[in-house]
Parts: structure tokens; sequence; C-alpha cells
């Protein structure tokens, strides 16, 4: 039996998780995987409103010990800052179960438009944009080192350390060098910005260097962070591997999808490549609190999401049908789309059209 924790958030994380479990359950179903799922009613904004805190005291025997943990989203600003449950949920289950990896694929998927277009103006096609962000996820700039001082006064000062581990930049770099020389490409490229900051981006650039010795079939480059975005847009064909810090990482699994027509389709595999923790799979998307309680969110990163997580656990066959469900669904014109994907479906009714195809695609 594997335990899969579920976890589903704030806002539209409360639509797009049913649809994920539907199609999980599909699949389970039709290849008998030994699948078992725990819903936690934590780690979400009404829980902190009754109890002052997002997660029990207790939290991690409560769910770490689990094989998986499919999350939703988290977020509802209008009742607790942001900073709070972010990092008293979400950015703690990464530190804590040491999901030092954050994968995050950005995929032009068929049916789907790219608002871009290449140099002779033509609309992209799946396969132009095809790359694998590799987001450091423990440290970097996202630090608890720093604080406020002199607060208040005209003398008010606020630090916040970037903190970059030898340790911790080279398991995530040795991570997208293996997975960049898995690939037909073996490509990878690295974000840096040590033009700018000029302790902590020279460093990560001398420990790709370093690495880059380890995998001579890999082709390596890099590009500040600032070029590097412009390129996204200009040329994704480009890109194949990208590895960032933790912050660079966040901004550009954002704007990878972006550039294949919707960031609601994007998955993020959050990895304890260990195992010796629960890794945790939820989309890129937040809790949308701008179209939550209408029905109408695109499920397909949770869905994605789930997908990842059926081959994390050992089910490959299982992920290959809720991918090619995906693509069927995405690629069937008469197939209900969501609105940010151009059509007026509900949530549920693409959630259910791909359950649907994940019973029977191959
Ligand atoms: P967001 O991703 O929630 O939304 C950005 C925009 O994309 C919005 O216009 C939203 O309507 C749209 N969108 C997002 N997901 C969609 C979907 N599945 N279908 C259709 N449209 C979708 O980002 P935000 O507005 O910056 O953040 C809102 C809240 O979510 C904040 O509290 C933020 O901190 C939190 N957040 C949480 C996570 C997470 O839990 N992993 C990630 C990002 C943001
Ligand atoms: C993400 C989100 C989080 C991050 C926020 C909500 C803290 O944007 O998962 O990409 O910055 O990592
Ligand atoms: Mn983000």
């Amino acid at each position: 039996m594997q335990k899969i924790a579920v976890i589903a958030g704030d806002g539209i994380g409360q639509e797009v998780m049913p649809e994920g479990l539907r199609v999980l359950r599909a699949v389970a179903d039709r290849f008998g995987l030994p699948l078992h799922f725990d819903e936690f009613h934590f780690a979400d904004c009404r829980y902190y409103e009754q109890h002052g805190d997002m997660l029990p005291p207790d939290w991690k025997e409560q769910i770490g010990g689990h094989d998986a943990i499919f999350f939703g989203a988290v977020g509802w600003p209008a009742i607790v800052p942001d900073h709070v449950s972010l990092w008293g949920s979400l950015l703690k289950f990464r530190r804590e179960f040491d999901q030092y990896v954050n994968l995050r694929p950005a995929r032009l998927l068929p049916g789907v438009r790219s608002p871009l277009v290449d140099r002779q103006g033509r609309p992209l096609v799946p396969g132009d944009i095809d790359m694998w962000i590799v987001r450091e996820n423990t440290e970097g700039e996202y630090s608890s080192v720093g604080g406020r001082m002199y607060a208040g006064t005209e003398r008010e000062i606020v630090l916040q350390e970037t903190v970059m581990s030898r340790v911790g930049v080279d398991r995530v770099l040795r991570f997208a060098f293996e997975l960049a020389a898995r690939r037909p490409r073996a490509r990878l490229t690295s974000a840096t910005k040590s033009n700018g900051i000029a302790i902590t981006m020279p460093y990560w650039d001398e420990r790709v260097e370093a690495m880059a010795r380890e995998f001579p079939g890999v082709a390596v480059d890099k590009f500040h962070i600032d070029i590097l975005c412009a390129h996204f847009v200009q040329r994704p064909q480009a890109f194949d591997v990208v590895v960032a810090s933790n912050l660079f990482g966040d901004i550009l699994s954002d704007l990878g999808p972006a550039c294949t027509g919707t960031i609601a389709v994007a998955p993020s595999a959050n990895l304890n490549p260990t195992r010796q923790w629960p890794s945790l799979f939820e989309p890129v998307h937040g809790s949308a609190p701008d179209i939550a309680g209408r029905g109408i969110a695109n499920p397909i990163g949770q869905i994605w999401a789930g997908a990842m997580m059926l081959d994390f656990l050992g089910h490959r066959a299982a992920h290959d049908a809720v991918m090619a469900a995906i693509e069927a669904v995405l690629g069937d014109p008469r197939a209900p789309r969501t609105p940010d994907l151009g059509g007026q479906a509900s949530c549920a009714q693409l959630g259910q059209a791909i359950a649907e195809a994940a019973k029977i695609a191959a």
C-alpha cells in the first residue's frame, strides 16, 4: 500500500484537487495501483483562523510517514498575510522534508496556443517548448537569516541574506546534470546573475563549472537571469534543462509555462530524492482568489502533478496514461476547455473528460 497525504489548501486548491483525485482514482482502478488517500484539513487559511497557526503541533508525525503529499495551493491574503501562510505550510514542508529539488516542466501541449510566434511570425507548435526547470528548493534567496532593525524609526533597516551551501548547491546541480544527460539534446542552461550579485552567484557559477567536468556529454551554457527571461520569450526552442537558484527558478517556472499558453497546466514536483521524507506534488499556480469559488479553474496543473507523483511512486504506465489523456482532451476541439484555454467549460467538466480518457488512453 502506498499512502498519499492529500492537502487541498485554499481557493482553487479546493476546486482542482477533486479533479486531480478523480483522475488518480480512475487510473488506480484501471492499473490496480495500491494507492490509499488520506485527506488532511490543515495548511490552509481557514485552519489558521481557527487555530492561530497553519499546522497542528504534530503535523510531521501525521504526514511525515506518507509516501507522497498531493497538494493544492495555499494563500488567502485577505485573511492571513502570504508570508505567514506560506512560511507556515508549503515552505515549511519543503525545508523540513528536505525537498531540495523542485522539478517543473514547461511543455507546449497539443491544442494549446502559445502567445509566442517564431521569427517568421508563425505560431509555435508542440515540441518548440519542451524544457525542465530544476529549481533549488530549500535555500538560496528564500532564507530565514535576516531581520528588521530600528523598527519604526528613520533608521529602519531590513536584511535577508541569501544562503548557498556547497552541499545544497551541488546536490541540485547534480540532479539537473543527471537529468540533462538522459535527455536526447543533453543540454543544460544555468541561470545566474554573477555580474551584479557578486558573492553568491559567482559561487553558483563556480560549482556549475566544477560539476560540468563530471558530465562531459552535457552541453552547458549560462545566462544572466535578465537576458534569460528575454530568451525564454524570443527563442524558447533553445532550452532543454534549466537549473536555477530558488528565486530565479520560481520566476522562470511561471514564465516558461506562460510561454506555453497558460500557467494553469504546469505541475511541480518537490522532491526529496533520498526518499527519507515524502515528496510533494502540486500545481505551479496558486490559490487564484480572483477566480476562486466560480468553478472555472483549469485542473490540468493538479492532474499533471498527479501524473508526476505516479511516476515517482513507480507507476510509469499510469503516468503515461494520464499524460496521454491530457493530450487527447486538449487536442480534441470538441472536448471541454476552461476559460483560460479559450473555452467555457467548468473545472469539473474538464476533469471528468480527462478521467474518462485516462481509463482508455495508452
Ligand atoms: P496565482 O497562480 O494564484 O494566480 C495568478 C493568475 O493566474 C490569476 O489571474 C489566476 O486567476 C490565474 N490562474 C492561476 N491558476 C489558475 C487555474 N488553475 N486556472 C485558471 N486560471 C488560473 O498567483 P497569485 O495571484 O500571485 O497568488 C494568489 C495566492 O496564491 C497568494 O496567496 C499566493 O501567495 C499564493 N500562491 C500559492 C502557491 C502555492 O501554493 N504553491 C503558488 C503561487 C501563489
Ligand atoms: C511557488 C510559489 C511559492 C514559491 C510561494 C507561494 C511561496 O510561488 O511554488 O512557485 O515562491 O515558491
Ligand atoms: Mn511561484
